[in-house]
C-alpha cells in the first residue's frame, strides 16, 4: 500500500513548529555592485560561553528598507548595538558607508526602544531635537535650529507638541518625536528598534505610515526590528531573518509567498516571532 505523502506545512500547527533545518533561505540579494550604506561581515559575538551572533553577514544598499526579524533572544538588539558601535564583535567587522562603525556613527539615526528613555527628564521635543543636532544640551536655541527642529517635527506630524514636556506625551507621540530627532541629522541609515512597541493602535498606525513613507525614500536606508507583521508588510523591501545566524535573506515578496513562508516560518508557526497586530 502506498503511504500517504508527508503533510505540507502551511505555516500553522505543530508541523510548522518542528525544528527548522539549519539551511539558510536564499532569496534575491541586493545587486553586488549597488553602493552600500551598511556591511555586516562575518560578525560573531559571544556573551560568556553563549554564542549570540554566529558569523552574521549581510549588507544594505543605499536607500533600502530592511526588516530584521527573528524570535526573542535571536540576537537582533545585540546586532543593532554592534552597528551603533556600542559593542565590539568578537569576530568580523561592520562598515557604515565604508567606514568602521564608530567613525560612521554620525551617519546613523537611531530610534531607541521607548523604555530606553528616562521619561521624567524635564525637556521639550524642541530641546531634545536641537540637543541631538548640536551634540550637547542647548541653553539657547537659535532661529536656524528652531526652524530645522520644527521642519522635522512637521514631517512626523508632531509640530503641535514642540514645546510640550516629553513626560506628558503618549507612547505614539514620543515615538514621533524620536523619529523627528533621528531624522534631524539627515542620516543615511535609520535604525528603528521596535518603534511600535507599547504604542496604542492609533499611534502604531501613524508610525507605520511614517515608516512606509521613509521606505519610499531613495536616500535614507533603514533597519527596522519589529514583531509587527503589518509594519513588515507595508515597509520592508528586504528581510533578514536572524536566529543567531542569518536564516533567510531576500525580498519580502519572496519570503511572504506561501511556499517560502512555511520554509522559513517567517510569520508562521512561530507566533512569538511575528504577530499581525503585535509590537
Ligand atoms: N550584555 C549581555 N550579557 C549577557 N547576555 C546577553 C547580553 N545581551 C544580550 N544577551 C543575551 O543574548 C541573547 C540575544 O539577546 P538580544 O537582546 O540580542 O535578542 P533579541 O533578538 O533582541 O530579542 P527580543 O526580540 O526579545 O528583543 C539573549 O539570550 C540575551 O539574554
Ligand atoms: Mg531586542
Amino acid at each position: 500500500m502506498k503511504s500517504a505523502p508527508p503533510p505540507v506545512s502551511r505555516g500553522l500547527g505543530p508541523a510548522s513548529r518542528a525544528p527548522r533545518p539549519n539551511v539558510p533561505f536564499v532569496g534575491t540579494r541586493p545587486p553586488e555592485d549597488a553602493p552600500r550604506v551598511l556591511d555586516v561581515i562575518g560578525v560573531t559575538k559571544r556573551f560568556g560561553d553563549k554564542v549570540v551572533l554566529d558569523d552574521v553577514t549581510f549588507h544594505v544598499p543605499i536607500g533600502e528598507f530592511l526588516c530584521l526579524c527573528g524570535p526573542n533572544g535571536a540576537g537582533k538588539s545585540t546586532l543593532l548595538k554592534a552597528i551603533l558601535g556600542l559593542i565590539v564583535p568578537d569576530k568580523g567587522s561592520i562598515l557604515i558607508a565604508g567606514l568602521p562603525a564608530r567613525e560612521g556613527r554620525s551617519k546613523v539615526g537611531y530610534v531607541p526602544q521607548r523604555k530606553a528613555f528616562d521619561r521624567d527628564f524635564p525637556a521639550s521635543p524642541l530641546e531634545v531635537i536641537v540637543a541631538n543636532v548640536r551634540g550637547r544640551w542647548p541653553l539657547r536655541i537659535t532661529k536656524e535650529e528652531r526652524e530645522l527642529a520644527m521642519a522635522m517635527l512637521e514631517k512626523t506630524g508632531a509640530a503641535a507638541l514642540a514645546n510640550a514636556q516629553m513626560r506628558d506625551l503618549s507612547g505614539g507621540e514620543t515615538q514621533r518625536v524620536f523619529l523627528a530627532r533621528a531624522l534631524s541629522t539627515k542620516p543615511d541609515l535609520l535604525i528603528l528598534d521596535e518603534p511600535t512597541a507599547g504604542v496604542d493602535v492609533g499611534g502604531r498606525a501613524a508610525i507605520v505610515d511614517l515608516m512606509a513613507e521613509i521606505s519610499g525614500s531613495e536616500t535614507i536606508a533603514a533597519i527596522l526590528v519589529t514583531h509587527n507583521l503589518q509594519a513588515v508588510a507595508r515597509c520592508a523591501e528586504r528581510v533578514v531573518y536572524l536566529e543567531r545566524s542569518v536564516k533567510a535573506w531576500g525580498l519580502w515578496s519572496e519570503l511572504s509567498g506561501d511556499q517560502d513562508l512555511s520554509a522559513i516560518q517567517i510569520a508562521s508557526g512561530d507566533h512569538r516571532a511575528l504577530a499581525m497586530d503585535g509590537d
